[in-house]
């Protein structure tokens, strides 16, 4: 009765209708032929749930019985989003190295013969070609990580130093931008899968660098400026993310980890989806809300206790590399 959110007299000696509108339908149909089957979808205050409802007639009356399917559907449905993406990156893969090495070709072979007032021109479109198809490359290569998501290897990994280089490779990828990371870094050791932590990191400080470079070519001011920290409390580990970029979007805020969704032209929206599909594998949370302060967003990546193996004055294992999946 929790799924119909149903008040404290379970709906006794009320019509149908009014208790569960939605099931309306089928107990006409079972009314008339004896049995229905259909799949309803049940909006409550709470949340949605799909319901596969079989109505009775009997004797006395109609039994409805429900089962919820809700998981199962978008289980269904995340399976087939991987699939058409991983179609789709094989495809687009294919093409890509000889369209830029033919391009690059291009240059070499004809650019000192092309005439000083064409030079211009020339330049430009080989370059647009290179960049263009570096960019697709990039897409597709988001697709196909999502597409293919292998189960996590655990291993003993260093958050902080995790943090440090995601910090670090986001510097050199936008110098532009004033990447910090608050002290005290806490030195604490999660069991985790390494090469998933860093590319969860990496898709969030790319998604706050973009929001970042929006903003600034809106507004220049304040300068482009992302903080990153890593707290350890009784709760378990967080990574906190925040810039002061163009802030989540109010629409559809709340759908922003759901493979597809992007506001960006040139966005997959399959950034925050990988995301939250490595924390969850890791026992953790996404949490996608606004800055402190002014305007941006903050994104906090939660490890709970369980995933922490010691932090700080703790002596080290001997043993680096526990495997336990
Ligand atoms: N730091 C951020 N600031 C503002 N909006 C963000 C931020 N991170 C994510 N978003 C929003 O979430 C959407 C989905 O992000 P993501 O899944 O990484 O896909 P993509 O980056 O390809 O658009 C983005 O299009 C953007 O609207
Ligand atoms: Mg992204």
């Amino acid at each position: 009765m929790a799924l119909l959110d149903l008040p404290g007299d379970r709906g006794h000696g009320r019509a149908l209708d009014q208790v569960a509108p939605e099931f309306a339908l089928i107990a006409d149909n079972a009314r008339v032929a004896g049995q229905a089957e259909e799949e309803v979808d049940v909006a409550r205050a709470r949340d949605t749930h799909r319901l596969r409802v079989r109505a009775s007639r009997t004797s006395d009356g109609l039994v409805l019985t429900f089962d919820d399917i809700t998981r199962l559907v978008s289980a269904q449905r995340n399976a087939a989003w991987r699939d058409v993406a991983r179609r789709i990156a094989h495809e687009i893969k294919n093409p890509l190295t000889p369209i830029q090495l033919s391009a690059e070709r291009l240059q070499r072979k004809f650019r000192k013969d092309v005439p000083a007032a064409d030079l211009e021109v020339f330049d430009r479109c080989t370059d647009t070609i290179v960049r263009q198809v570096g960019d697709i490359g990039r897409m597709v290569d988001e697709f196909s990580s999502f597409a293919r998501m292998p189960a996590p290897k655990f291993a003993e990994q260093d958050a902080a130093e995790l943090l440090r280089a995601g910090v670090f490779a986001q510097r050199v990828a936008t110098p532009d931008i004033s990447v910090e990371l608050l002290e005290p870094i806490p030195e604490v050791v999660l069991l985790a899968d390494g090469r998933m932590l860093a590319q969860a990191l990496t898709n969030v400080l790319k998604n706050a660098s973009e929001a970042v470079a929006a903003r600034v070519a809106e507004t220049p001011k304040p300068k482009g400026r992302i903080t990153t920290e890593l707290v350890v409390d009784a709760e378990g580990v967080t990574v906190t993310v925040e810039d002061n970029g163009l802030g989540l979007p109010a629409k559809d805020r709340d759908r922003l980890t759901e493979p597809y969704v992007t506001t960006r032209e040139k966005g997959t929206g399959l950034g925050l989806a990988i995301v939250k599909r490595i924390l969850e594998d890791h026992g953790g949370e996404l949490i996608l809300t606004d800055a402190r302060r002014g305007r941006g967003a903050r994104a906090i990546l939660k490890f709970p206790t369980m995933a922490m193996i010691r932090n700080g004055s703790a002596p080290a294992a001997a043993d680096t590399n526990v495997e336990v999946s």
